[in-house]
């Protein structure tokens, strides 16, 4: 009889939240570069990417932040499906929108971390200089300042991404990964 393979690895959703300039995308890509060299598959799916495309048509207020998840839990699924890792990069600032993501996948498959890093830091840092602007009122519903960021409850991972380095955070990520 022929032996029955399963070629399928099993799916995983890596989900970094947290305050624009957590350190979010930075990460990710950290822990895809891990991934690639132990010959995993993964793609980093970044909000600013998508929302460069796919979802180009939609703003910041809570109803866009919905449909904004919404696809990219959509986009993560079939990507697992491809036999990807995700590491999925967004803000995802309500819990509702996390657990909707969450609930597209089995127990075990996602996993979320929370990019912990205070609102104080993320401002210092101001890479894209969205914090002055939203400061300045010239960008609306802004994380943080003018649009709620619901603290993570129960994450699978809490990182602190103000204190620590990006290796050591990834490191975080990778040992949980292994157990
Ligand atoms: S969300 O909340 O999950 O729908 O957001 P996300 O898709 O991750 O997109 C976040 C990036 O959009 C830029 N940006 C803003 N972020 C928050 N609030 C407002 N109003 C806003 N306007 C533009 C910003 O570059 C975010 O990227 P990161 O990497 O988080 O800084």
């Amino acid at each position: 009889m022929q032996e029955e393979k399963n070629y399928r690895s099993p799916k995983l959703v890596i989900w970094f939240t947290g305050l624009s300039g957590s350190g979010k995308s930075t990460l990710a890509e950290a822990v895809y570069q891990r991934l690639q060299q132990q010959d995993r598959p993964a793609y980093v799916l970044d909000g600013d990417a998508l929302r460069g495309g796919l979802c180009s048509d939609l703003g910041f207020d809570a109803a866009a932040r919905t449909e904004n998840n919404r696809r990219a839990g959509h986009v993560a699924r079939l990507m697992t499906d491809a036999g990807l890792v995700v590491l999925g990069a967004f803000i995802s600032p309500f819990a509702e929108h996390r657990a909707l993501v969450r609930g597209l996948f089995a127990p075990g498959e996602f996993i979320e971390v929370h990019c912990d890093c205070p609102l104080e830091e993320c401002e210092r840092r101001d890479v894209k200089g969205l914090y002055r602007r939203a400061r300045a009122g010239q960008i609306t519903d802004f994380t943080g300042i003018s649009s709620p960021y619901e603290t993570p409850l129960r994450p699978e991972l809490v990182v602190d991404t103000s204190n620590q380095s990006v290796d050591a955070a990834c490191a975080q990520v990778l040992a949980l990964l292994s157990r």
